[in-house]
């Protein structure tokens, strides 16, 4: 629509709905085409299944139900911390764009929930429009593109997807505006300790 077409295309991370979306029409190009497109995933740095999970068989749901998918995951049983973009803290990512993950089709970045709010009140400021938490991670992500471009002195087109608003977030605006909101981070041994409850799956 715009004439322009991107050398980047960013989606925030949950199971991988909104991410697939924007990235995948664009994906088909590097495949098909030669494009050298690169698709980023933006996930919570307190939830990283692309950074810090494993890929292997796990279950869909935390209770056990569906059948095993291959997948990347932290395990189903993984409880993430209560970050205020519930919509990232699935453990997994879904089948097909695991697939792209582990074919090197799509690369991950993890955001702190602090630098995720930053970039929201940021682009309220800057476009008018208040984002979701979980479409945050995205603009940080974004943001972070754009900064490398600055350094390096070159110029890219970026795309990425604002998944939804943030008007039923306010309460978690406030509570960063008034500073009550925090990093969660998760050790490697949390990780490695909960992955290894899968091992009697494969
Ligand atoms: C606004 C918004 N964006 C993104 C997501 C992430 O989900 P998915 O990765 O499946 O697109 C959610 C999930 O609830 C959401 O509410």
């Amino acid at each position: 629509m715009t004439g322009e077409y991107p050398d980047v295309v960013i989606g925030c991370f949950g199971g991988g709905s909104n991410f697939s979306g924007i990235s995948f029409p664009f994906m088909r190009h590097n495949i098909k085409e030669g494009k050298t497109t690169r698709f980023v995933a933006a996930e919570p740095a307190s939830c990283p299944k692309l950074t810090r999970g494993i890929f292997q068989y796990d279950f869909g749901d935390e209770a056990g139900y569906t059948p095993l998918l291959p997948m990347f995951t932290l395990g189903h049983n993984f409880a993430p911390a209560h970050i205020h973009a519930g919509g990232l803290r699935y453990h997994g990512a879904g089948t097909i764009v695991s697939q792209m993950m582990k074919d090197g089709m799509m690369e991950a970045v993890d955001i702190e929930q602090l630098d995720s709010f930053k970039a929201g009140v940021l682009f309220a400021q800057t476009e008018g429009i208040v984002p979701a938490p979980e479409s945050s991670h995205a603009i940080a992500a974004a943001i972070n593109e754009a900064l490398k471009c600055k350094e390096e002195g070159t110029k890219k087109t970026i795309l990425f997807n604002l998944s939804g608003h943030g008007l039923v977030d306010m309460a978690s605006y406030d509570q960063y505006l008034a500073g009550d909101l925090v990093n969660y981070s998760l050790s490697n041994e949390e990780i490695a300790n909960n992955v290894s409850q899968l091992e009697h799956l494969v």
